[in-house]
C-alpha cells in the first residue's frame, strides 16, 4: 500500500523528538489520576493480548504490563521503538502503522490508542478504526485518548526542544464515537476532563467494545 504523505511527516517528527519526548513524559501518569482511572478500567475489562498502537516510548505500555496485561507496542517511528525497547526490555515493540497493522484478524482482546490518532487527518480515521475492529476479537475493547476540539488541524513547528513540522487534530468526542460505532465499536464509557497544567484543551477518553 502506498503511504499517505502525512505518515512520512509524522514518522520524521517523532524520530526527531523521541528521546526528549520520552524524558518529558516518562512520569506524567503519576500526576494524572483520570488517565490512570481509564487505564485501570481497561485493564479490568480486558482478558487477553493487548496492542498499544502508537505506543511512542512505551510510557503507557509499561504501566499496562504492570497492571497484569499481556501487552506489546507498535509505532510508526523507529526512534520511538528504539527508546521503548531500551526502557522496557522485557516487552515487545515493533514498527508499524495504524492504517495497516501487521496483525491477524480477531487476535486481540484489546487495543489502546493513547494520543496516537491525533496526527491522522480525520477523514482517514474510519480506515484506522476499521483496522482496530479487524484485529479485535468479538467483545474486544478499544481505549482511545485525545485532545478535544473541532477536528481542524493545528500546526506545530517547534516541540520538545526541536524544530519540526507536524499537524495535530483536536477531535470531537461525539464525532469519534460515531466513527467508532460505524466500524462496529460501540462506546461504553467516556470521560472528558478540563485541561490541566500545560494542556490547552479538554482531554477525552473513550472505551469502546467490538460487537459480538
Ligand atoms: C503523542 S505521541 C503518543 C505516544 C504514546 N502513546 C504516549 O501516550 O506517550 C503519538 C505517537 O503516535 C505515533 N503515531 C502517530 N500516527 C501513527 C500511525 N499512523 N501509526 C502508528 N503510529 C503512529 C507517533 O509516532 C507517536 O509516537
Amino acid at each position: 500500500m502506498t503511504e499517505p504523505a502525512f505518515v512520512h511527516t509524522v514518522r520524521t517528527a517523532y524520530d526527531t523528538v523521541a528521546a526528549d519526548y520520552a524524558a518529558l513524559f516518562h512520569d506524567a501518569l503519576s500526576a494524572n489520576p483520570f488517565d490512570r482511572a481509564m487505564l485501570g478500567a481497561f485493564a479490568d475489562v480486558v482478558d487477553g493480548p493487548v496492542a498499544d498502537l502508537g505506543c511512542g516510548p512505551g510510557r503507557i505500555t509499561g504501566p499496562l504490563a504492570a497492571l497484569g496485561l499481556n501487552v506489546f507496542g507498535v509505532d510508526l517511528s523507529p526512534e520511538m521503538i528504539a527508546v521503548a525497547r531500551r526502557t522496557h526490555p522485557s516487552l515487545r515493540f515493533e514498527t508499524g502503522s495504524l492504517l495497516g497493522l501487521d496483525l491477524p484478524d480477531a487476535g486481540l482482546a484489546g487495543v489502546v490508542a493513547w494520543y496516537s490518532i491525533i496526527h491522522t487527518p480525520p477523514q482517514l480515521l474510519p480506515a484506522v478504526f476499521a483496522e482496530f475492529a479487524r484485529v479485535l476479537a468479538p467483545a474486544g475493547h478499544a481505549l482511545l485518548a485525545f485532545q478535544v476540539g473541532n477536528n481542524q488541524p493545528h500546526h506545530i513547528s517547534h516541540a520538545y526542544g526541536h524544530d519540526l513540522s507536524l499537524d495535530v487534530y483536536r477531535l470531537s468526542p461525539d464525532h469519534i464515537a460515531e466513527q467508532l460505532a460505524d466500524a462496529g465499536l460501540a462506546v461504553h464509557a467516556r470521560l472528558v476532563r478540563k485541561p490541566e497544567g500545560e494542556e490547552k484543551t479538554s482531554q477525552a477518553y473513550l472505551l469502546a467494545r467490538k460487537d459480538l
